[in-house]
């Protein structure tokens, strides 16, 4: 992929010290392996959130994924209901919620992001449920845009510039630009650029930030009123937000700091997990994401307090590297990570992993 793409994905925000911080507390979380336990066939089947998912971890929300990767999400979603996991449909995706809907079966939840008026955010409501997708995420640690450094010395602006540093960096990678052409549409975000130009603005600006709003509590106090599906809040990272959260009647809390791409001076959000889970008590559904490199990464989540762990550059990576063919392999290294590492811990169920944490 050409460089703007990829520092685009890869990056986080300032020194990109959050994404140490959440590689060494993930590191940090140890466990103690188990001896002559016969054959041990871990269970990887999940009900969560009223579904039963073949493994424990699904697809998080990227903004941009089809620029990543031509049709990434339509390849993201089809791979999604073949593997039978959930995949989240970003609302700055490339594709919009109807580009998806024919391939996404039940598995869709769709990822919101505030916006600007509150009849602007009833108009969208409806257009989501009628494409499919039946859980509704909400992204709260979004204020603003953040500076990415390294996103920015690669001239990836929006909206997009078209200069000699962009063009060279898409000669140098003729796959990726014969996959672009191949599927025909120039990026943009196609959901919210309908509104921009609906009010006459002009496509191909950046529709994310033209209506983009600021989320606060009565903006969550309205979409729960407005949205009868299941509502998950992103991007929880403080105990007394998550139980906040909780009394407000959301459905499931994430908890997340958007893996370092907003903030670099927060805690390791693994370590945040068992503060929150003691907060809001233990029926209440938790989203691990942040950081999560390795099936042993989605068991360290799970022990941790998560009832469910999402996964979000690792799928671009893969489906970067080799279409939908490394979705699949990405779907099987998860699995088959968490296999080998459950059957030295000797135990099947993912509710047995908290007792085989190393205790300090
Ligand atoms: C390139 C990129 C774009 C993202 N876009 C969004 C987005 O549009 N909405 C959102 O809620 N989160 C977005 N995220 C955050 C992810 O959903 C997720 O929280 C994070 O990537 C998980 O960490 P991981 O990438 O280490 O797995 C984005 C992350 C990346 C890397």
């Amino acid at each position: 992929m050409p460089k703007f793409a990829f520092e685009y994905l890869d990056s986080a925000t300032g020194r990109e010290l959050g994404l140490q911080i959440n590689r060494d507390a993930l590191d940090a979380v140890g466990f103690m392996p188990g001896i002559l336990q016969g054959r041990v066939e871990a269970e990887l089947k999940t009900s969560f959130l009223g579904q039963t998912f073949d493994s424990p971890f699904g697809i998080a929300p990227i903004g941009m994924s089809g620029l990543i990767w031509a049709g990434a999400e339509r390849h993201l979603a089809k791979a999604a209901v073949q593997h039978n996991i959930p995949y989240s449909l970003s609302s700055v995706a490339v594709a919009s919620p109807e580009d998806v809907s024919p391939y996404i079966g039940n598995n869709g939840w769709f990822q919101h992001y505030p916006v600007n008026s509150a009849e602007l955010r009833r108009s969208m409501l409806p257009r989501i449920k009628a494409a499919g997708f039946n859980k509704l995420i909400i992204t709260v640690d979004v204020p603003q845009e953040s500076r990415r450094e390294r996103q920015r010395r690669a001239n990836l602006t929006v909206p997009p510039k078209v200069d000699w540093q962009t063009v060279a960096s898409m000669a140098m990678r003729p796959a990726w630009c014969l996959a672009h052409l191949r599927e025909g549409i120039v990026p943009r975000m196609r959901f919210f650029d309908d509104y921009i130009s609906s009010r006459g603005r002009q496509s191909f600006t950046h529709a994310g930030a033209l209506i983009r709003g600021c989320p606060d509590w009565q903006y969550l106090r309205e979409l729960r009123q407005e949205w009868d599906g299941d509502l998950i809040v992103k991007g929880v990272q403080r105990s007394e937000d998550a139980k906040r959260l909780a009394e407000e009647g959301v459905d499931c809390i994430w908890v997340s700091n958007h893996s370092g791409r907003q903030f670099e001076a927060g805690p390791a959000v693994i370590d945040q997990l068992p503060k929150i889970r003691a907060a809001v008590g233990p029926d209440m559904p938790l989203i691990y994401d942040s950081g999560v490199a390795w099936g042993l990464d989605i068991m360290r989540a799970l022990a941790k307090g998560a009832d469910f762990v999402m996964v979000g550059r690792a799928f671009q990576y893969a489906v970067a590297a080799f279409g939908s063919k490394g979705i699949d392999h990405l779907v099987h290294i998860l699995r088959a990570d968490i296999q080998a590492n459950m059957s030295q811990l000797g135990i099947e169920k993912m509710g047995q992993l908290n007792d085989c944490l190393l205790k300090d």
